[in-house]
């Protein structure tokens, strides 16, 4: 909500008020009753109903099976709605066009666990997919990009301390520098939004810390807005300047970083943070 965007954000993303948004201005979110029911019945999603602010950084959290993937898949319309809707930067994704949800995801950065990268490509080829959607398809199937789309990639290498491994192949990196080939390659794309599926958790807390420290540092200087789900309470507390909780679907929290005390989290996780989970079972019940 607006009053959890900080001043220093707001500045950042209203530079122009008399001007109409610039072109790549962040885009706000907006669910509305927003459910989730996958075909074999299970609800991923129930009946969520929010607002994401243009610049906010957001966490989302919750036990396994929660419904966090669900939940930021649903803003790229990789899962469909079953019922309710998903507004993205004042565009509804819920009734979109495949033609037209190709080009919303165009301006829609995705982040994985995997980093999902192509391991025998170069650093430069995995960023230059980041030009895909906005490059003639017959250049990019020969692997020409123009020169302007090759700048924007070394920029965004730059960004991420990479530029001088722009032709290593991405499996001589290690982990943490694989995921800052995967921000860099969602920064090509220059986003209006940027969706982070668990970006650090495969990773040791240093690195963990160092990406999280990458993601945030995209936010307070250009404005984007992201959406990132996140196992750790600490994590989400110290990046995060709103948090989203979420339990067998079901929205339990949605607050600052501040608001969300030992207590809260107790409350979406079962237990007090630092606890193990119960042993055997997740969110939705699985053995
Ligand atoms: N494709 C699918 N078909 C059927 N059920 C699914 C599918 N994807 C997810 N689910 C179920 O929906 C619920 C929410 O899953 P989701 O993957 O969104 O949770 P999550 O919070 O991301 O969990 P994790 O922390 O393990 O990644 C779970 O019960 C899951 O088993
Ligand atoms: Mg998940």
């Amino acid at each position: 909500m607006s009053e959890t965007t900080t001043p220093s954000r707001l500045a950042q993303t209203a530079t122009n008020p008399q001007d109409a948004p610039a072109d790549d201005a962040p885009w706000g979110l907006v669910f509305h009753d927003a459910t989730v029911r996958y075909p074999n019945g299970v609800v991923g999603l129930d009946s969520i109903t929010l607002q994401i602010e243009p610049g906010d950084m957001v966490a989302v959290v919750g036990l396994s099976g929660a419904g966090k993937s669900t939940f930021i898949r649903t803003v790229n319309g990789l899962v469909p709605l079953s019922e309710g809707s998903v507004e993205v930067g004042g565009q509804l994704i819920s009734s979109m066009k495949p033609r037209a949800l190709r080009r919303i995801r165009g301006s829609i950065g995705m982040i994985f666990q995997g980093f999902n990268l192509s391991a025998r490509s170069s650093v430069m080829s995995n960023v230059l997919v980041g030009r895909v959607r906005h490059t003639a398809g017959w250049r990019t199937l020969i692997g020409w990009y123009p020169k302007s789309d090759r700048t924007i990639a070394f920029q965004a290498l730059d960004q991420v301390g990479l530029l001088e491994r722009a032709w290593t192949r991405a499996s001589n990196l290690s982990g943490g520098q694989q995921q800052r080939v995967a921000i860099a390659r969602a920064l090509a794309q220059r986003p209006r939004l940027i969706l982070a599926d668990e970006p650090v958790a495969s990773l040791d807390p240093p690195t963990a810390a160092s990406i999280m420290g990458y993601l945030e540092s995209i936010n307070r200087k250009q404005g984007i807005t992201m959406l990132i789900n996140v196992h750790s309470v600490e994590i989400a507390r110290r990046y995060a300047n709103r948090i989203i909780g979420l339990r067998a679907g079901k929205l339990v929290f949605d607050g600052t970083a501040e608001e969300a005390t030992d207590d809260v989290f107790a409350g979406i996780y079962g237990r007090a943070p630092g606890q193990d989970a119960p042993v055997g079972a997740d969110q939705a019940g699985r053995p």
